[in-house]
């Protein structure tokens, strides 16, 4: 009873996943792996350094020599690039802007694919992304697949900017989150959608603990299962 397992959660942009997945994490005493920020973090290094994307053997170079660690924090999680950490960099509009088209490129993501699965391998995980329960954890336990309209997930992005004190333009980032979805969902390697045996779950007019609640409920199903 009680095995660890693996959790993946799926969605388009700003559908809560990684809010709700680090409570999830916390709850379960389990390990939260944000694949979004390591698709923003190598895309972060490809723009900082200039690299021609269509250099096929400098980017795969590139790539071998990339560390990306996600490391637990109190106020969630801090990514380091290489060692420095970039948790606030990599969330600027240039990176946003740019990396549905580094996320799309077969050699990038073979790489953090294998790295993701390592990451993974002896469950107790809670993994978010767009491809984890159709690629990356297609053997995982609890699927889950998050949806919000647009324009709801557009008002959270907006508030949670104007909480920061970050820049904000509510209909800039309906037509970013827009545009990103329409890229995810559309490329050829592993397009964002829900899995098969995934439950999805609408969180238009849900609160963030109760989709965590929802989700943690069948966590407990499933780990009776196994
Ligand atoms: O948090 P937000 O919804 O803004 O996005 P994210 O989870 O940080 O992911 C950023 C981008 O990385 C997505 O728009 C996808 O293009 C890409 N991504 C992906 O292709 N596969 C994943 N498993 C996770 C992210
Ligand atoms: O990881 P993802 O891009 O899917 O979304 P997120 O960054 O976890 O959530 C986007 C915003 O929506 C955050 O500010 C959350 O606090 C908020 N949110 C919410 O208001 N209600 C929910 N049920 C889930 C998230």
């Amino acid at each position: 009873k009680n095995k660890k397992i693996s959790i993946a959660i799926d969605g388009p942009a700003a559908a809560g996943k990684s809010t709700v997945a680090k409570i999830v994490a916390g709850k379960l005493g389990y390990v939260y792996v944000d694949t979004g920020a390591m698709y923003r973090a190598i895309t972060y290094k490809i723009l900082k350094m200039k690299i021609d994307i269509k250099e096929e053997s400098l980017l795969r170079q590139l790539l071998s020599e990339t560390n990306i660690e996600l490391k637990p924090a109190t106020n969630g999680q801090i990514i380091l690039l290489d060692g420095k950490d970039v948790t606030n960099e990599i969330r600027e509009a240039e990176v946003t802007n740019t990396v549905s088209s580094i996320a799309a490129l077969g050699i990038v993501r073979e790489e953090m694919v294998l790295r993701q699965q390592q990451m993974g391998q002896d469950g107790g995980i809670v993994m978010d992304g767009r491809d984890i329960g159709t690629h990356v954890l297609p053997h995982a336990e609890l699927k889950i697949f998050l949806l919000a309209s647009v324009e709801i997930r557009a008002q959270r992005r907006h508030l949670e900017n104007v909480q920061k004190g970050f820049p904000s333009d509510l209909v800039k980032l309906k037509e970013e989150i827009a545009l990103r979805d329409k890229q995810d969902t559309e490329r050829e390697i592993s397009p964002l959608r829900k899995a098969e045996n995934a439950v999805e779950i609408d969180t238009s007019n849900l609160s963030i603990d109760e989709v965590a609640d929802e989700i943690l409920a069948l966590a407990m199903e499933r780990m009776e299962e196994v």
